[in-house]
């Protein structure tokens, strides 16, 4: 039987994922990274230093561990050598446990020019991206007009492909936005200076993890984003342009289905998203502003404050189904301790029809009205409590409620940043 699990985000992400992977990690040889780029910011906290990883899996803050970013994954290398230097000044070190996929995209200038542009003339309907040109690089691997890891490594391949697509781009940002264009030497000269430390990094990850896989070595697959932001089951077009949902990690490494035996959601006590799109259980401005603070929802990659809403069932009953996840994990019960009541969506309301799970319709989503069940809040710090029974009764019957209405089974619960503000659910 295999022994490989997913680790996904349930909502539209920043769920607590790079804690939990950090918290599963020592079960797992492997940690791999199969979608996304430096658009994600995992945050794991060792007694109070703070880590943030972006590109390179969680798991490479312990020691023994060998990290893949895999073939489905964009990789930015200016960004993917800063995170390098700053594992290294923190001791960390990357050497012969670090590995990335040759089959994976590259991003370059033109794409994170073409996020910004694009973003700004779109003005009131835009998506509100990281501008780290995540879509654009996707947009050129779709077209096959991209630069994967493969040519990168071949100068001479190199050279030609980059000259003819700076070209090419250059034209089109002119067109589309007046952009004055690029200097191919200029590009040239910084990537080869970037190829010249990333090499030895560089492999064939798919049969790596393949050899992995058949000697009984074990892999956790780390989700970024969160399946709401998938762009095949998100809230299209607000959405992220690759599958952040567990069938992700197959196509972005190279490893078949049937070596997967478990989907594991993370899912935050209420909900969070950065960006535009629609949020139906957004908070109005008072209680927004209060769990954003008690929270600290501000985005790990850009800074930019996250919206804040009552948890939404009707969201995470679509991502168990999207995923298959077989349970849960729950983060962030701790900043729900000052409430006198919690409210829980159970449905959306929409010109007269009820809606008791999710519609991909987003003048729906836009316009609906959610179906709130009110829960009695605990008011009492929870950020101390070590194990489930010790939990106050009124947070206790909050997670029983959303095991119920999720019809699955939660087994850890988080109440801080910290590696041991954590325990397990118990019966
Ligand atoms: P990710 O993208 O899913 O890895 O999540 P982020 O790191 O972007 O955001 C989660 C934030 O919440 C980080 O600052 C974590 O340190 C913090 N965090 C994680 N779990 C808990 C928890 O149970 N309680 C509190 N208060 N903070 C937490
Ligand atoms: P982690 O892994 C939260 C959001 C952006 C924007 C949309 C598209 O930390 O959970 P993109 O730059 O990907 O084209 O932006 O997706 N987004 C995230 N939101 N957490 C993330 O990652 C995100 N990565 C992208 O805010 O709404
Ligand atoms: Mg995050």
């Amino acid at each position: 039987m295999p022994n490989n699990i997913v680790v996904v985000g349930a909502q539209w992400g920043d769920e607590g994922k790079g804690k939990v992977i950090d918290i599963l990690s020592p079960g797992y040889d492997y940690i791999v990274r199969y979608q996304g780029g430096n658009n994600a910011g995992h945050t794991v906290d060792i007694r109070g230093e703070k880590h943030i990883l972006h590109l390179i899996p969680s798991g490479i803050l312990h020691k023994k561990k060998i990290c893949v970013i895999g073939n489905g994954v964009v990789v930015d290398p200016k960004a993917l050598l800063d995170e390098i230097d700053i594992l290294h000044a923190k001791g960390i070190s990357t050497s012969n446990r670090l590995f990335i996929s040759e089959q994976a995209h590259i991003i370059f200038p033109y794409h994170k020019t073409s996020d910004e542009l694009k973003e700004i003339k779109k003005g009131g309907t835009k998506i509100g991206t990281t501008k780290k040109g995540i879509g654009p690089c996707y947009a050129d691997k779709v077209a096959r007009t991209g630069i994967r890891m493969l040519e990168f490594m071949n100068d001479a391949l190199f050279k030609s492909m980059l000259k003819e697509i700076i070209r090419e781009k250059n034209t089109t940002l002119k067109a589309l936005y007046g952009f004055k264009g690029f200097n191919f030497e200029n590009i040239y000269k910084d990537y080869v200076r970037y190829r010249a430390r990333i090499k030895k990094y560089v492999t064939d990850t798919s049969y790596m993890l393949y050899e992995a896989v058949r000697n009984n070595k074990t892999v956790l697959f780390e989700g970024a984003q969160g399946t709401l932001l998938d762009v095949d089951f998100g809230t299209y077009p607000f959405v992220t342009s690759s599958n952040s949902s567990a069938g992700g990690a197959c196509i972005g490494t190279g490893i078949g289905p049937t070596e997967i035996s478990k989907v594991v959601g993370v899912v935050k006590a209420y909900t969070t998203r950065v960006g535009e799109g629609p949020f139906p259980t957004e908070f109005s401005s008072n209680l927004m502003d209060e769990i954003r603070k008690r929270g600290r929802e501000f985005g790990a990659t850009t800074g930019r404050p996250r919206r804040c809403g009552w948890f939404d069932a009707v969201v995470v009953s679509h991502s168990i189904r999207i995923n298959g996840m077989t349970e849960i994990v729950v983060t962030k019960l701790d900043v729900l301790d000052a409430l006198d009541t919690i409210r829980v969506c159970v449905a959306y309301k929409h010109k007269g029809k009820v809606y008791d799970h999710f519609t991909a319709d987003q003048a729906v989503l836009e316009e609906c009205e959610p179906v709130y069940l009110d829960m009695p809040g605990w008011r009492q710090d929870t950020t101390r409590i070590k194990a489930y029974g010790d939990l106050p009764g009124n947070a206790k019957k909050y997670l029983k409620k959303i095991q119920e209405l999720l019809n699955t089974k939660i087994v850890l619960i988080s109440v801080g940043s910290e590696r041991r503000q954590t325990f397990k659910k118990g019966a």
